[in-house]
Order: C-alpha cells, then structure tokens, then sequence
C-alpha cells in the first residue's frame, strides 16, 4: 500500500509546541489531567505533553476503533474507562483525530457527568466540514481533507502507527 506524505515530522513537532504553549498560558496558575484517547491519541499525547508547562496527570481511555474499515459505525466502546476521578478537575482529552465526532461525543457526554471543573478537547488532525454532530474543539493542530490518513499513532487495520509523519493511504487518492 501506498502512503502519500501529508504533514511532515517537523511540521507536527513545530505545531505541538504552539499547541503546548497555549496551553500552558490558557491554564496557567491550574494543574491539568490529560486524558489520552487509545489507541490512536498515545503518539501526539507524548510529544504534546513536553510542551506543557504545568503540573500534569495522566490518564488514559481506550475507545473500540472500526476494526479494518475506513467507514465510521457510529457505534462506540469503551474498552478502558478513566483510573482517575475527575470531578472538580480540568480534564484535557488529547484526541489523534476528529472524523464524524461520534466518537468524542461519546465520550464527552460520558465525563460530563462526572463534573469536571472544565472539560476541552486537543486534537491532532480535524477533518474539516464533515462532523455528523456539533462538536467544541479547543485545540487543533492541523485541519485536514476528508481523506483517510495513517502515521504518527494513526492505524490502518492495526498498522502504521509508527510512521513519523501523517500520510494519505493510497498513492492515487487525494
Ligand atoms: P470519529 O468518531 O468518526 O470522529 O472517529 C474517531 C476515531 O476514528 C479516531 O480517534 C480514529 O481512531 C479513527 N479515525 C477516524 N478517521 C481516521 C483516519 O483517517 N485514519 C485513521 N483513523 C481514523
Ligand atoms: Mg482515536
């Protein structure tokens, strides 16, 4: 399978760094629990957190992905609920990327419930226009095409997670 480049590895790392920098001056004087969406989010969680410059926690969920299509099912798993209370606390989901935001709707109606003092959204990639439901993104690092992308903690049927860049499948698609 061919993988067309789309955002290079010094593009993200450059974007992060912004993204971290805001952050850190949004929540300053705060202490932040990231929340990592697995599998997908574990790549730009890591790289993200190093530009944050606040006292930060960690926790992780972990969502059922559409297995080896490329299709949404609007139908959504929570494999692996939060270890930490939230409530009263600034929650950050850090999100791979936004599709149809099934998805983070899920999941931010979900923790709602339990009262966090603020609840936002980071994410990598948001592909642009097509959300089936309204959804409020904080932070994104790159708006993108309606194309399905792989790399940089992105899967294809459980692959190329570890690709530095983020890529188009296909070399003809796009
Ligand atoms: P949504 O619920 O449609 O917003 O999809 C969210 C999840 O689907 C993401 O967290 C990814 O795991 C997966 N996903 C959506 N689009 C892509 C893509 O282009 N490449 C790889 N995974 C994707
Ligand atoms: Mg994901």
């Amino acid at each position: 399978m061919e993988i067309r480049p789309l955002i290079s590895p010094e593009d993200i790392e450059a974007k992060l760094a912004e993204m971290g920098r805001q952050i850190t001056e949004d929540y300053a004087g705060k202490e932040l629990l990231l929340v990592g969406v697995l599998r997908g989010a574990f790549m730009v969680m890591a790289d993200l957190a190093r530009h944050i410059d606040l006292p930060c926690e960690f926790d992780f969920m972990a969502i059922s992905s559409y297995g080896a299509s490329t299709q949404t099912s609007g139908v959504v798993r929570i494999l692996k609920d939060l270890d930490e209370e939230i409530e009263g606390r600034d929650v950050l989901i850090v999100e791979d990327i936004i599709d149809s935001g099934l998805t983070l709707n899920y999941l931010i109606k979900s923790l709602r419930v339990r009262k966090p003092a603020s609840l936002e959204i980071a994410a990598l990639l948001l592909k642009e226009g097509i959300q089936r439901v309204p959804i409020d993104v904080r932070y994104v690092a790159f708006p993108i095409g309606p194309e399905f992308v792989v790399g940089y903690g992105l899967d294809y049927a459980g692959k190329y997670r570890n690709l530095p860049y983020v890529g188009v499948m296909g070399g003809d698609v796009g």
